[in-house]
C-alpha cells in the first residue's frame, strides 16, 4: 500500500543540496556592497551552475527584493533549468483573498519568470489562518504560477494543518524550511524531522553553517561582527570550540575535508537537504566538497554527542 511518505513530491529528486541565497543583495545583516558585491554573487552564481547546482531559495524579503532580483539577473544568463524557491512572508496587513497572487505576481516580476518551482510561507504570522493561506496557495497551483508548496519555521501543528488543509485541495505539502545544523538541532526533537519522514515532506535545512560559525573561521580573536556578532557572542564561540575540533579531526579522515564540508555532509546524511549561502565562488568551491562522499555511521553519532553536550 502506498504511504504518505511514498507520494513525496519529486521536485527536488536527485538534488542533495541547494544554494540560500539571503545574503545576494542584503545590507542590513550580510552587509552587502562592503566585503563582497554583485561580482563576486554573480560569480558565485555561475560557478554553482558549472558545479550542477540547479535548485536556488529566496524570498521576498531578502534585501527588500534585491536578492530575488539577482537571482533573477543571472538566471537570464544560463539556458539550465532552475528550481526557484521563494517565499511570501504573511504581514498581519495582508489580508486581502489575493494576498498571495499579487505578492507572487511580484516575485514573478523580480526573478523574470513566470512560475515559481516551491512557493513556501516564510513564517506562521496571525491573524490569517493557515488553512486560509493553503486556500490560496492551492489557487495558484491550479492557474500554474506555483508547481509546488512550501511552509518555513511552522511547528508540527501548524505544519500538519497546511499538510491537511493542502490534502483537501487535492495537493501535498512538499516542502518545509527549518534551522537545522549541528548547532541547531530543534527539528530532531521538537517531532518536525519524524514529521517529515512520515508525509513525504522534504526538509530543507537553512543555516546548515549555523550562519558561518561551522566554518571554523569564526572565534575569540576572530569575532563575527553586527547581527550576527550578537546571536553569536565570542563566548558562545569558546564553547562550540571542541564540535569545531571534531568536524576537524573528521574531516581529516576524509582526505581533508574543511570543517564547512563536514558540516554540511552532517546535514545530508540526516536525510535533509542544506542551502548553505555564499558570498563568493570560493565559498561556493568549498562547499561543494561537501558531496560526493558519505561520513560513516560512526562518525555522525560521534558529532551528535559532541553537540548534544555543548553548554551552549
Ligand atoms: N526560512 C527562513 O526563515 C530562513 C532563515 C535563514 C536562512 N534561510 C535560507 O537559508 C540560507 C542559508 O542560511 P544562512 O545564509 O543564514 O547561513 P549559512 O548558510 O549557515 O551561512 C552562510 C554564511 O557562512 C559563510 N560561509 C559560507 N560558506 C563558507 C565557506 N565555505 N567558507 C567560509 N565562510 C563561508 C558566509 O558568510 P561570511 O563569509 O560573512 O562568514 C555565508 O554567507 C539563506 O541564504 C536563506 O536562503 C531561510
Amino acid at each position: 500500500m502506498e504511504t504518505a511518505a511514498d507520494q513525496r513530491s519529486d521536485l527536488f529528486k536527485g538534488i542533495e543540496m541547494g544554494i540560500g541565497t539571503w545574503s545576494w543583495g542584503d545590507r542590513l545583516i550580510w552587509d552587502f556592497g562592503t566585503d563582497y558585491d554583485s561580482n563576486d554573487i554573480r560569480q558565485a552564481f555561475r560557478s554553482a551552475i558549472d558545479f550542477g547546482f540547479r535548485f536556488f531559495d529566496t524570498a521576498e524579503v531578502y534585501g527588500q527584493g534585491r536578492s530575488e532580483e539577482y537571482l533573477g539577473e543571472f538566471a537570464q544568463e544560463t539556458n539550465e533549468k532552475l528550481i526557484i524557491a521563494t517565499k511570501f512572508m504573511p504581514y498581519p496587513w495582508r489580508l486581502g483573498s489575493q494576498a498571495i497572487k499579487k505578492a507572487l505576481r511580484a516575485s514573478l516580476v523580480r526573478l523574470k519568470i513566470d512560475r515559481i518551482a516551491l512557493y513556501q510561507m516564510h513564517q506562521a504570522i496571525p491573524p490569517v489562518k493557515i488553512e486560509t493561506w493553503m486556500g490560496q496557495m492551492a489557487e495558484v497551483v491550479h492557474e500554474g504560477l506555483v508547481e509546488a508548496v512550501g511552509v518555513s519555521n511552522y511547528d508540527i501543528n501548524q505544519t500538519m494543518a497546511a499538510q491537511n488543509a493542502l490534502l483537501r485541495q487535492g495537493l501535498r505539502l512538499a516542502a518545509t524550511q527549518m534551522e537545522y545544523s549541528l548547532l541547531a538541532r530543534q527539528v530532531e526533537r521538537n517531532g518536525i524531522l519524524e514529521l517529515c519522514k512520515e508525509q513525504g515532506i522534504r526538509l530543507i535545512a537553512y543555516s546548515p553553517l549555523t550562519m558561518g560559525v561551522l566554518t571554523g573561521k569564526y572565534d575569540r580573536e576572530h569575532p563575527l561582527k553586527g547581527f550576527r556578532g550578537t546571536k553569536y557572542s565570542t563566548s558562545y564561540l569558546e564553547k562550540v570550540k571542541p564540535l569545531i575540533n571534531s568536524l576537524k579531526k573528521v574531516g581529516i579522515e576524509h582526505e581533508g575535508k574543511t570543517p564547512a564540508q563536514v558540516a554540511l555532509n552532517w546535514v545530508i546524511c540526516k536525510g535533509s537537504i542544506p542551502i548553505p549561502g555564499e558570498k563568493t565562488p570560493r565559498q561556493l568551491e568549498e562547499n561543494t566538497g561537501a558531496l560526493g562522499w558519505r561520513l560513516t555511521e560512526d562518525e555522525v553519532g560521534t558529532l551528535d554527542e559532541i553537540s548534544a553536550n555543548l553548554k551552549i
